[in-house]
């Protein structure tokens, strides 16, 4: 929950393509469909398939651009093919489940008639997808041959890997190929025989791979060949020791890295305009510290932040914080952080003396309508200890489903006010941190039942009075039950 919660504040960040107007009579991107998918991208080496839903936005604004793009690289050598695919229709859903569609619309590099199958993770603009595709449908390397094939190949806001190769031939060049094939949607490769030709590094003198990066020490070397091994060291060298987290898109798909990681993470939010300087070198210093030692470190402006204060249940004042956010799903917060106390916080946290963080409302000083409030500090009281039968609705603020539950949970609570071992009850997930365990909330509204003997079980049926009471009755616990709350509950029936 954490990590997708960080990454809708993220892709939120990420701003889209928008539609061109584009017209034009013959529609250069291929119809395909269930009768004619597999066959048409069995002719091809390499064809682009956009899977994607009528209803879709993002669909829509990418249709001009990809039929733009489609028109351009129809004159290419050899041409290149741009099809789509309505995953939505009945019909087409079965076939494309084959392609493992998460979202829409999602492009698919299909090569060697559709044996090797790859995302594209380029841009959604013409002139993007134009220059993406022609650098997908060479070879997965180009080759480096003077300065000026470097100047023209290297993008130097983005990772780029050079194998240099004095004799560009053996295993060890078959297997930098390979990797190249296989990692060439997400990084560019090229190789060459002479490093005098890349802009940064000596020379040498045996097989190295070289990743030049925009950050940090700004290349590594690397001399071992075996595929997966050169897979580790990109993956590892391709996350910059100290992430910076504003609103340059140039430091999105870093931050995605960030947060896609394993590795327990530490978030400082410090004001970029006035404390920036005041906090990087010495942030940094400790990030190196811990490099390898499974944290990974973001250093984040509070403007572009405001997503995450809200996550965690934090004030802008509070700035300069540091959150961790530890692989068990524990967090610590320090607000008002100076520079110098980050190194001790850290150690503090790799000795296990901090204090995780837990979210709470203050619990309320009324609590006396129908349906009662539970924060996370009355939840042992209230729930736990109470004895009661227990409905308790798991919401947040926003929630529309939640807003249409609330009239029906107060009828209910209401037809069990005088019954003494029934508690209708509600807590906003989105400002207490649940305990771990007993209640998995992945949507709102999440109703749990607890019976006063201490059975407990997730609401599922219909979201109506009726249902509800029908399923308290037969859940709860009856031989607590005092001769009063019989005759009341008796009474209630009536
Ligand atoms: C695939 O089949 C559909 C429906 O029969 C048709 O509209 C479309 O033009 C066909 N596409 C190709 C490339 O043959
Ligand atoms: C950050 O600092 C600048 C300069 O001191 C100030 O103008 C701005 O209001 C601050 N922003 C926030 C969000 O505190
Ligand atoms: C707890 O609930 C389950 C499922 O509703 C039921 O099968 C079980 O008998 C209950 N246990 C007790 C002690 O009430």
């Amino acid at each position: 929950m954490a990590k997708s919660g960080i990454l809708v504040i993220v892709s939120a960040l990420v701003v889209l393509a928008v539609c061109g107007v584009f017209a034009e009579e013959k529609e250069y991107v291929l119809t395909l469909d269930h009768s004619n998918l597999t066959e048409t991208v069995a002719k091809h080496n390499f064809i682009v398939v956009e899977f994607y839903a009528p209803w879709c936005g993002h669909c829509k604004s990418l249709a001009p651009e990809y039929e733009k793009a489609a028109s351009e690289l129809s004159s290419h050598d050899p041409p290149i093919v741009l099809a789509k695919y309505d995953a939505n229709d009945e019909a087409n859903r079965e076939l494309s489940k084959e392609y493992e569609i998460q979202g829409f619309p999602t492009i698919k590099i299909l090569r060697d008639g559709g044996k090797k199958v790859q995302n594209y993770n380029g841009p959604r603009d013409a002139a993007g997808i134009v220059s993406y595709l022609k650098k997908q449908v060479g070879p997965a390397s180009a080759e480096i041959k003077s300065k000026e094939d470097a100047t023209n190949l290297i993008d130097e806001k983005s990772i780029f890997i050079v194998g240099i190769f004095p004799d560009p031939s053996g295993e060890e060049f078959e297997n930098y190929i390979t990797l190249a094939e296989k990692l060439r949607g997400e990084v560019d490769f090229a190789h060459t025989v002479d490093a005098k030709h890349l802009p940064r590094g000596g020379p040498v003198n045996k097989p190295t791979l070289r990743l030049l990066k925009p950050f940090d020490e700004l290349f590594v070397d690397f001399e071992v060949f075996d595929v997966d091994a050169m897979e580790k060291f990109i993956s590892e060298s391709s996350i910059p020791v100290v992430t910076i987290f504003d609103n340059d898109p140039n430091n999105h798909p870093y931050v995605n890295k960030f947060f896609e990681g394993t590795n327990a993470k530490a978030l400082l939010f410090v004001n970029f305009s006035a404390d920036f300087d005041a906090f990087k070198s010495k942030y940094n210093d400790v990030a190196v510290i811990y490099k390898g030692d499974g944290v990974s470190f973001l250093l984040g402006d509070v403007e572009a932040g405001q997503g995450a204060f809200e996550y965690f249940g934090l004030k802008q004042e509070q700035a300069p914080v540091i959150i961790i956010m530890d692989t068990d799903e524990q967090k610590y917060i320090k607000d008002h952080v100076e520079p110098d106390a980050i190194a001790a916080y850290l150690k503090d946290y790799k000795e296990g003396k901090l204090k995780p963080h837990v979210k709470s409302e203050p619990s309320p000083e009324v609590n006396d309508e129908p349906v009662k409030v539970v924060v996370r500090d009355t939840l042992q009281d209230m729930v736990y200890k109470s004895g009661k039968n227990v409905l308790l609705e798991f919401y947040a603020p926003w929630c529309g489903h939640c807003k249409s539950l609330a009239p029906i949970l107060d009828e209910v609570a209401v037809s069990f006010e005088s019954d003494p071992d029934v508690l209708i009850a509600k807590l906003d997930a989105t400002a207490n941190d649940l305990p771990k365990g007993d209640f998995d909330v992945q949507g709102f509204p999440t109703m749990y039942f607890r019976s006063a003997s201490g059975n407990l079980s997730q609401y599922n049926g219909e979201r109506t009075k009726e249902a509800i009471i029908e399923f308290i009755e037969k859940n709860r616990d009856k031989p607590a039950q005092s001769d009063s709350a019989k005759v009341d509950s008796a009474k209630d029936e009536l």
